[in-house]
């Protein structure tokens, strides 16, 4: 996978919101696509003001002009709106666009009744890191998409997150590890140094010591190879500081409740998928 995946073709970005944002930065940083080949649409005339003067990218009121003009469209709006904005792109959509997407729970089978069987619409499960270019995300399709298509899915995330290709049944499972997994993680920094405060440390000095260590410690785990089991025996010695902290975790079912968090998490939007 290049970034020259997407040199020359021109991204249309359907709803110009932080998820965007966070794309269309990455992707002028990098130096992967210049300004002149996005274009943003959205119902805030004043969004449009400000990604046109922050980013230098082109800007449209009517999504249905957006599609006409565009190679890759990405869908980056609410899940309450997709339904009409799909419709209203449908008759300008064919099987020359690449069709990515980010909205929760969408499933490519309900994009293709809106946009037509025939279109090659790829999936996506992001999650805020993206933000501050250390996303993950999830990609999948099971329609007419091409390699092609996946190589330009993954140029589109690359300069903000590691990227997955998985099975599209699989996709609540990884919402329910990646996409909604900030929020477990700010669960963990949070009681980490309420920990550390508790013990004596001042608020910042503590939530700066939880933070970090997960990130460090995410980042070994990610670098190293090894198992986090093997990771984690490595840091507790016989008899010492990291055993005693370990076994009370284990007796309050740390490991338990993120399995059923994930698990709970998955369920749910399988739940919203069929409602929706
Ligand atoms: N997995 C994850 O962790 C994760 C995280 C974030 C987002 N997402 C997904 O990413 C998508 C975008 O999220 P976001 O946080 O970027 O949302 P956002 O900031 O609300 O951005 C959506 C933008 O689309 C605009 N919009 C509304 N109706 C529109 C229409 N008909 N045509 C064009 N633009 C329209 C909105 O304007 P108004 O504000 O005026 O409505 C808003 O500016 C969502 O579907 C969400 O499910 C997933």
């Amino acid at each position: 996978m290049t970034k020259d995946a997407l040199a020359g073709r021109r991204i249309g970005f359907i709803g110009a919101g932080n998820m965007a944002e966070a794309i269309i930065r990455g992707l002028l940083e990098s130096a992967a696509v210049k300004p002149g080949h996005i274009t943003a649409s959205d119902v805030m005339p004043e969004r449009l003001n400000y990604m046109q003067s922050t980013y230098g990218i082109n800007t449209l009121e009517d999504n249905a002009e957006l599609v006409g003009g565009a190679d890759i469209l990405v869908l980056a709006v609410k899940p309450q709106v997709v339904g009409s904005v799909l419709t209203h792109i449908g008759p300008s959509t064919d099987d020359t666009k690449l069709v990515i997407s980010i909205v929760a729970g969408l499933t490519v089978a309900a994009m293709a009744a809106g946009l037509g069987t025939g279109t090659r619409i790829i999936r996506t499960v992001p999650n805020t890191p993206v933000f501050v270019g250390e996303g993950m995300v999830a990609l999948a399709s099971d329609g007419p998409a091409r390699d092609e298509d996946y190589t330009a899915a993954e140029a589109l995330f690359a300069p903000v997150a590691r990227i997955v290709s998985i099975e599209e049944k699989l996709m609540d499972a990884a919402l329910g590890v990646s996409g909604s997994g900030p929020a477990y993680v700010f669960l963990m920094i949070e009681a980490l140094s309420d920990g550390g405060v508790k013990m004596g440390l001042p608020r910042h000095i503590a939530l700066e010591l939880a933070a970090q260590t997960l990130l460090g410690a995410a980042k070994m785990c990610l670098e190293s190879g090894r198992h986090p089991g093997q990771l984690k025996d490595m840091v507790t010695s016989p008899g010492g500081t990291t055993i005693a902290a370990l076994h009370k975790m284990e007796a309050g079912g740390v490991r338990s409740a993120l399995i059923d968090a994930v698990e709970a998490a998955t369920r749910r939007s399988e739940e919203l998928g069929r409602l929706g």
